[in-house]
């Protein structure tokens, strides 16, 4: 069912034929929407604008959802919505257990390909945002009826592998015995050796060969890395409460098999061209080719990207994939549709979008960094969002700052500002949503019975509230679409706005009979709307605060 708005839209726009562009109505007298279509049409026509308004309402049919139409001012058409029909629609809303979320008639297989840290090093804030936006795709789509397919592509595989495997043996290490951090410490040692030492660095290039060979001890060292790294991870992505499990590893080093088929059919069908000793697929467009395997027969990120596509496509048979990876790697994903688009694994009817996001600065406006001038790890974020609130609003906070604004942008860390309970914050809506809850209880305390059904709205601040509500699902449909979850953040924002307007305007526990009833059965709505709204953040809603 489509909302309130974007039904009256519809059936505006079978008289009209162009859109009337609905706003929300300036001032309550005005009603809930208004159209200046009448206006545009009468200057194609050239006709006076009150009469094209005439006309137009005239021809309207809106008895079941509007109160009769009022032409205003120089030609607006001002519609305001039965308040049996928003509180219908607002009851509907209530009794359906998506919450006016609309289920895909066609659902689709949808691979996110997000978090993607690498092995032996900590996850640092980039990692945060892909893990938090990728997160949300997944609810929201998952809440659409999509099957949602998560991949986390780590960096599991590669050269950093020769230097960490021969320093754990030069150092006669037992690799278990290690936890990630100490994992990231044996990289750092590793990378200063590599640097320091030639000898060394040619022992750390023989054992990449060594490893890509199948040798044992060195694939026994290698795997002990991964899986250390994962254990960390995973106790990253518990305390970030994110749905990706340890089944949605799908690392790069799952799809070495598959490199050397990859480059043959590559070549085979003239898609791929031997340039300068490299096998590279060049795409119109694009100046620089693909590498897919170097002049000495190794094989890269680019044509790992290549075989893990093939794979979401012809195995896991996605209808869309989505990769959440920082807007650096921009470039790298068009160029990989590219080769992909022409080689036919990624067929047309397929959708592929690389969803970018910017960087997180520090309040001093630079990129994000510890004291020492180094990356931050993701869990010393935590910690710093910690500092200021409980686990789980300090999670809001983060979780809404990164959400909140246009991905693309840059957002600044200010651990103070994202954890208070006032302004644009997670918390503030968390608090909203509680606030609701212990009017509930209240209620329960007092025995009042909350009623299924809205019944009465008769107050501007009721109708508000109640049409905002009715919008849920088409919002929720719309970040589905254009993946941008502060279109979500923006409406629920909004929405805790209404209800405080609503709970300021209109007394619920003083009112009496009916009226009490329908409002605490609005409240109810909100609460559920708020709940489900910020569940598709991932950010949990507390009854209490
Ligand atoms: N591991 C990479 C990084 O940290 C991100 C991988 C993203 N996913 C992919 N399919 N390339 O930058």
């Amino acid at each position: 069912m489509s909302s309130l708005p974007s039904q009256l839209t519809e059936r505006v726009m079978s008289v009209t034929g162009i859109d009337p562009e609905m706003r929300p109505a300036t001032k309550p007298q005005f009603g809930h929407f208004q159209s200046n279509v009448a206006m545009r049409l009468a200057k194609t026509e050239g006709k006076p604008p009150r009469e094209v308004a005439a006309g137009i309402v005239e021809k309207l049919e809106l008895d079941d959802l509007c109160e009769p139409l009022e032409i205003a001012g120089p030609g607006f058409i001002n519609f305001r919505i039965k308040s049996e029909v928003l509180a219908s629609t607002a009851s509907e809303l209530m009794a359906d257990p998506n919450v006016g979320i609309v289920q895909a008639d066609q659902p689709q297989t949808v691979v996110i390909d997000y978090s993607a840290p690498n092995a032996a090093k900590q996850m640092h804030v980039g990692h945060l945002r892909s893990t938090i936006i990728g997160d949300c795709f997944n609810r929201v789509l998952t809440a659409q009826g999509h099957t949602v397919i998560p991949q986390n592509h780590i960096g599991d595989w590669g050269r950093q592998f020769g230097m960490l495997v021969e320093q754990t043996l030069d150092e006669g290490l037992d690799p278990a015995e290690l936890d990630l951090a100490g994992a990231e410490e044996l990289y750092k040692r590793a990378n200063a050796h590599l640097k320091a030492d030639e000898a060394f660095a040619d022992r750390a290039r023989e054992r990449v060969v060594k490893l890509q060979a199948g040798d044992e001890q060195t694939l026994k060292i290698w795997q002990t890395l991964v899986d250390i790294s994962k254990r960390g991870f995973d106790a990253t992505y518990r305390r970030m409460n994110v749905l990706l499990q340890p089944k949605d590893y799908a690392g790069e080093s799952m799809y070495n098999a598959m490199l050397p088929k990859v480059c043959d059919d590559l070549e085979a069908r003239g898609i791929a061209k031997v340039d300068a000793g490299a096998l590279a697929v060049f795409v119109d467009g694009y100046e620089a080719p693909a590498i897919i395997r170097n002049s000495q027969g190794g094989y890269g990120y680019d044509v790992t990207d290549v075989a893990a596509l093939r794979y979401r496509v012809g195995e896991l048979h996605a209808n869309r994939l989505i990769y959440v990876v920082g807007s650096e790697q921009t470039h790298h994903f068009k160029l990989i549709f590219g080769v992909c688009r022409k080689a036919g694994y990624l067929p047309e009817e397929v959708r592929a979008e690389h969803v970018g996001y910017g960087m997180v600065l520090g309040t001093d406006g630079k990129k994000f960094s510890t004291r020492e001038g180094t990356a931050v790890h993701l869990d010393d974020l935590l910690d710093e969002a910690e500092a200021q609130a409980a686990p789980n609003i300090a999670l809001a906070a983060i979780k809404y700052a990164d959400l909140s604004s246009g991905l693309q942008k840059d957002y600044t860390f200010d651990a103070e500002r994202m954890t208070a309970t006032t302004g644009d914050t997670g918390p503030y809506l968390q608090y909203a949503h509680a606030r609701i809850c212990q009017i509930m209880r209240r209620a329960e305390a007092e025995q009042i019975v909350v009623p299924e059904a809205i019944s009465v709205l008769d107050e501007p601040a009721e109708q508000q509230l109640a049409l905002l509500l009715s919008r849920f699902g088409e919002v929720v449909a719309e970040v589905g679409e254009s993946l941008q979850p502060h279109k979500l953040c923006t409406y629920l924002y909004e929405l805790a706005g209404a209800y405080s307007s609503f709970y300021e305007q209109c007394p619920v526990l003083k009112s009496e009979g009916e009226v009490r009833a329908s409002r605490l059965a609005l409240c109810q709505a909100t609460r559920t709307v708020l709940d489900k709204g910020l569940g598709l953040l991932g950010i949990d809603a507390p009854e209490r605060m």
